[in-house]
This record gives C-alpha cells, structure tokens and sequence, in this order.
C-alpha cells in the first residue's frame, strides 16, 4: 500500500492529545493533518460571534452553508481559516470550548462537516482525529487508534498549555469541564464519542508525547505494511 493514500482515524476524549499525535505523525507519514474538533470550533466561534442561537439547528446549519472552512500548514501545527479570515486562536477561546459541544450534537451540523471531512479524505490520504472518525467519517479507515488518558492527567496538561501561554486557570474548574464535556459527548444521540470495534486503544497516561508516537507508529507499521 502507498503510504500517501493511508487513512489514519484517530478518536478520544478531550484533551487526549489527539491533535499533537495526529500532527506528528502525518508529517511522519506525509499526510493530510485534518482536525475535524477544529470545524465544530468554526461554526460554534461564528454562532456566538453573529449571535446566533446556539440551540437553534436550522440557524446554525444555514450558517455552516455559507462557510468555507480551510487549513493551512503553519510552522508550529496548523491554521485554520473561515471564509479565509484566520481563526486558529480564535476557536480555542474558553466560550466556544463551553459551546461545541452543543453545537456538534445537531444531526444536520453532523452530516453537512461529515460530508466536508469525507470529501477531503478521499483527495489525499489523511490522518482525521476527532470523537467518530473510526465509526462514522471513515469506517474504512486503514488505522483506528482511540487514545485516551485519566481526567487528572488531561487536565494537567490543559493546565500547562494555559500556563505557558499566559492563561490563568482554575485546575479544578478545568477538570470539571472536561469532565462535562465527555459525559455530553459520550452520551450524545447522534455519533457519540465511542471507540470503534477495529480501534485500538492507547492509554497514553503517563506517557511522553515521543513514547505515545512510537506505540502509534508500531502499531501503523503493522497494519499497512
Ligand atoms: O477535539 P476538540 O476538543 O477540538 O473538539 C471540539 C468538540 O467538537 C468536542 O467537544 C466534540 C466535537 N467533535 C465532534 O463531535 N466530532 C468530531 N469528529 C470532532 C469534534
């Protein structure tokens, strides 16, 4: 198999690193990097922006209609753009993390980015990270991998990432909301976060970005060599 027509699903909770795994190893991999969390970000960031209801499903989806989200390769990660305007900071703001998850339960939200997020895998191979790339986006895909870690330890990284970037935090606060967050995703009706049958699941609790990169990567050498 070609390695640049691979599709690497990767799904978890929040803040699992899925994004930091996934950007490593599609350059590893030279694949697409697609951050599916980062299109439910978009349409909530310019929901609450144009004050829209962020209950209201048929607002939002005509919204998501007029928005052509993109990505861009950037020196540290990746941008991303809505209508061209860059929004990658943007999206990560406390109010839309509190929002999206409300946002991506909508049924027709869903099936407008899935069908954007499975047009985009079928141009080039990717790695897609998100809550039902390996149930849902890509079913198919040659690699599933469900990363997850304990509550405690993905706060405290949140926590570290908030500090080094100047964000005051309360730890406790950041527990719960994450807490919360998986509890509304999980139990969701419409594609919940769930680990795909095929999945494989790495605890990365405790483990260094470069340890859970070399289980990945071990595993993906075997299944598309
Ligand atoms: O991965 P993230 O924290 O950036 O994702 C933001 C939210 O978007 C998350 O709370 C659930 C939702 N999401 C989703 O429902 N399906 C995806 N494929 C990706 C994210």
């Amino acid at each position: 198999m070609k390695d640049n027509n691979i599709q690497i699903a990767i799904d978890g909770p929040a803040s699992s690193g899925k994004s930091t795994i996934a950007k490593l190893l599609a350059d590893k991999y030279h694949l697409v990097y697609v951050d599916t969390g980062a299109m439910y970000r978009t349409l909530t960031y310019l929901a609450l922006k144009n004050k829209i209801n962020i209950d209201d499903e048929q607002a939002l989806t005509a919204l998501l209609k007029e928005v052509n989200i993109t990505f861009k390769r950037a020196k540290d990660g990746q941008d991303v753009f809505a209508n061209g305007e860059k929004i990658t900071k943007k999206i990560r703001e406390h109010e839309v993390t509190n929002n999206v998850s409300v946002v991506s339960s909508f049924p027709n939200v869903r099936k407008e980015l899935v069908r954007r997020q499975q047009a985009l895998a079928k141009e080039s191979g990717v790695v897609m990270d998100g809550r039902d790339i390996g149930t849902v986006v890509l079913p198919n895909a040659d690699v599933k991998i469900f990363l997850i870690a304990s509550v405690e330890e993905r706060a405290n990284r949140r926590y570290l990432e908030n500090q080094k970037k100047g964000i005051e935090t309360n730890f406790e606060r950041l527990k719960e909301e994450i807490i919360a967050r998986d509890d509304y995703d999980s139990n969701r009706k419409e594609s919940p976060l769930k680990q795909a049958e095929d999945a494989i699941c790495v605890d990365t609790t405790g483990l260094s970005i470069t340890e859970v990169v070399n289980k990945c990567v071990e595993l993906i050498n075997k299944k598309i060599k």
